[in-house]
């Protein structure tokens, strides 16, 4: 049943001709209000299609950016100011721009979640699902992968002919996941299946029956009639709970809950309507130029 909020925000809505977007980690209330939700990749590339001018993205700062990056015509408006990713800023461009200059044959890959400076100083964006497949794309043998070490090193598995270097940036809520806690969620749930966001440590990753991005996880669990033990977000777990009420979906760990991406509420998005909170992401036009390159090139390498 909607909620009272619920009512008033989607009457906001419609006055306002305002879109929410929510990331598939967010709370259920508020992906029951949304007109786009999925994975970063995919809020960001539908989000082009969408009629409204004024984009609400509920989610984490890069995810907004990205949507501007791509739709600079539109009004983003992140609801909470401060609900950044830890990893996306993880380092500095300038070092990377150093690094390149240094390192002329060297390609420049990196994950979506960054911020538009440093897709500026990249030569190709990837997202957890297309990581593999556009690196073994890509002519040149040498790449510096950022920021995140763990997808760096299982694109280096998957692609063996490549010369990788990590950063040594990481998501601090996927790699607190340990082997120790792999082994005793699988000896106390024996028979489910073990989905993993590869951005957990390799030796988390070998043990997965599938390693993928959040989109691909919540693919792989809704086609199978398998019990689950869920290496993501606990939201997904959550999700796929409500979704499958006859099927166990366990988290892998308690850990595995971001709070930047849980910070945003209903209250929030309601007043970020009415411009009491929140903020407008502003991205300089140069910088906007050359993130969305990098964005092209993975789309087009992507296909
Ligand atoms: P996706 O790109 O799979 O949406 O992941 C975003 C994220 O922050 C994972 O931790
Ligand atoms: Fe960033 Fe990790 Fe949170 Fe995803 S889960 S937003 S990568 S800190």
């Amino acid at each position: 049943m909607i909620s009272d909020i619920q009512a008033k925000i989607m009457q906001l809505k419609k006055e306002k001709d305002i879109a929410i977007l929510a990331h598939s980690y967010q709370s259920p209330d508020i992906l029951e209000i949304a007109d786009l939700k999925g994975d970063s990749f995919k809020l960001s590339a539908d989000a082009q299609s969408l009629p409204q001018k004024i984009l609400l993205l509920c989610g984490v700062r890069f995810m907004a950016e990205t949507v501007k990056t791509l739709s600079p015509e539109k009004t983003v408006i992140l609801p909470v100011e401060n609900a950044t990713c830890p990893m996306a800023e993880m380092i500095d461009p300038k070092e990377v721009a150093a690094y390149k200059r240094d390192h002329p044959e060297c390609k420049v890959v990196a994950y979506v979640n960054t911020t538009t400076e440093l897709k500026a100083v990249s030569d190709v964006c990837v997202t957890s699902s297309s990581a593999v497949q556009i690196v073994s794309r890509m002519e040149a043998r040498d790449i510096l992968f950022i920021p995140d070490q763990n997808l760096g090193s299982f694109v280096r598995k998957n692609c063996p002919d490549k010369n990788i270097i990590t950063w040594n940036g990481c998501c601090p809520v996927h790699d607190k996941v340990t082997e120790k806690d792999v082994l005793e969620m699988k000896k106390r749930y024996p028979g489910y299946k073990l989905l993993v966001h590869p951005e957990c440590k390799p030796e988390v990753v070998k043990h997965a029956d599938y390693a993928g991005s959040t989109a691909g996880i919540l693919s792989y669990a809704r086609n199978t009639d398998a019990n689950i033990l869920v290496g993501t977000e606990k939201a997904i777990a959550d999700t796929l709970a409500l979704e499958f009420p006859q099927r166990q979906f366990v988290p892998l760990s308690k850990r595995l809950m971001c709070q930047d991406m849980r910070i945003t509420n209903l209250v929030d998005v309601y007043r970020a309507m009415q411009g009491l909170s929140g903020c407008e992401i502003q991205i300089e036009e140069q910088t906007r130029l050359k993130a969305k390159n990098a964005i092209d090139e993975m789309i087009r390498l992507g296909q």
